[in-house]
């Protein structure tokens, strides 16, 4: 496991906001998330709560009626959330952040060759002209798993099947030579088994150039091979995050544990597959509490009354969730969870040992976060009171 250093972006309580028809709707909810160099991150969550608009903020790409209420986003030594204009983004976006979207052909040009595509971008990210930029393209096709390079440049993307094209995509971000790769739900529009080259693909690229890579999902499942860390999302806020084996065999938070339940590869055969029941929140109205209580048949009642904190579970893990207080009832996750954990047991025990010689990693903790792990009262001025309200039903 990779030992984590300074962050190389930081986003700091980031509250993110629409105007719709008159109505306010709070898509992004105090965010605050590390990215660590060369790493591979993970968004995870079902659809609406916020993976999109939490990358397209790391790229000034949001449409017009969302703005950033609160917060910030540190890169570079600039607060991203502070650049307006296109002219304020020009030397990032596409450059040192470059995106790959869920469909394809949403981000490539159908009237030009995939070839010219590709060269426009090796000649004004890479410096290349003519010839040499010429070469590079075919390099960059057959590097990308495009075979036959000399022939497919001088197509254009409609003569491409869809895991081609997204092929072209990642190849095209891969020439600006980005620092940062962000790809939003990559393979959502692809096939299973084109699915997995293409989270292959992507995770070569991030190996070979240790490139950064943040990728969003709303399939845990297929983050599992991909990701160094994963970050859960639920109704526009992290809910847990860590590492890969931290989540997926020692998670914290009753959502990640209903998502995990979901996933077909841990149902049970003959019965059926596990869902969650209910629909996440409003946003445009205030959440009160933990917004996922009213689907959480384990809910407390204080879930209902105030929202949790951050708990550090270890320096890279931590979860919002009232169960992590130490004054919480003991409450098991259901037996799938447990039997989970019991697998992975060796490996959450080992990323714990490494990620207590790592520094840095949870540093985007706040005191208020960490008051829970300490032990201190976290719900205000009386604190006597609050063994009362943590407690079940
Ligand atoms: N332009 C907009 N105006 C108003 N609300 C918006 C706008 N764009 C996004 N939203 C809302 O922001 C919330 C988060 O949306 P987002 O697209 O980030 O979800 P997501 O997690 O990417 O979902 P999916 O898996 O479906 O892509 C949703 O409630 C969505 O309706
Ligand atoms: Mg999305």
């Amino acid at each position: 496991m990779r030992k984590y250093t300074e962050p190389l972006l930081s986003v700091r309580d980031l509250n993110f906001k629409f105007t719709l028809r008159g109505q306010v709707l709070h898509a992004l909810r105090d965010i605050s998330l590390d990215v660590y160099p060369g790493e591979s991150l993970a968004i995870v969550g079902e659809s609406g709560s916020g993976k999109s608009v939490f990358v397209k903020c790391l790229m000034g790409l949001n449409d017009r009626n969302g703005y950033v209420e609160s917060g910030s986003i540190e890169y570079d030594g600039k607060d991203l959330t502070l650049l307006k204009t296109d002219a304020d983004w020009k030397n990032i976006r596409g450059s040192r952040i470059a995106m790959v979207l869920q469909d394809p052909m949403t981000s490539l040009n159908p009237l030009k060759t995939v070839g010219w595509q590709i060269e426009e971008a090796v000649k004004l990210h890479q410096g290349l002209k003519g010839a040499d930029a010429r070469k590079a393209v075919y390099g960059i096709l057959e590097e990308v798993g495009i075979s036959d390079p000399q022939r497919r440049a001088k197509q254009y993307p409609h003569e491409f099947s869809g895991g081609m094209r997204q092929r072209v995509v990642i190849a095209i971000a891969m020439a600006c030579r980005p620092e940062i790769l962000i790809c939003d739900e990559p393979t959502t529009a692809l096939d299973v088994t084109i699915q997995a080259q293409i989270l292959n693909l992507i995770r070569q690229m991030q190996k070979k150039y240790n490139v950064t890579t943040i990728y969003s999902t709303h399939d845990l499942g297929v983050v599992a091979n991909v990701a160094d860390r994963i970050a859960v999302m639920y109704a526009g806020e992290i809910v847990e995050v860590g590492t890969s084996d931290e989540v997926f065999y020692d998670p914290r938070h009753p959502y990640t544990w209903a998502l995990l339940s979901s996933l077909p590869q841990l149902g049970v055969k003959g019965e059926p597959l596990y869902s969650i029941e209910g629909t996440p929140p409003n946003l445009f109205r205030e959440v009160r509490g933990d917004a996922f209580a009213p689907r959480n048949p384990k809910a407390l009642k204080i879930d209902y009354v105030k929202r949790p904190p951050m708990f550090a579970v270890t320096t890279t893990h931590s979860a919002r969730t009232w169960l992590l207080d130490p004054r919480a009832p003991k409450t098991d996750p259901p037996e799938h969870i447990l039997a989970l954990r019991e697998r992975g047991k060796d490996l959450v025990a080992k990323a714990a040992a490494e990620s207590a010689m790592a520094t840095g990693a949870a540093q985007h903790l706040t005191d208020e976060d960490m008051a829970g792990e300490t032990g201190r009262p976290i719900l205000g001025d009386k604190p006597e009171k609050s063994g009362e309200v943590i407690s079940n039903g």
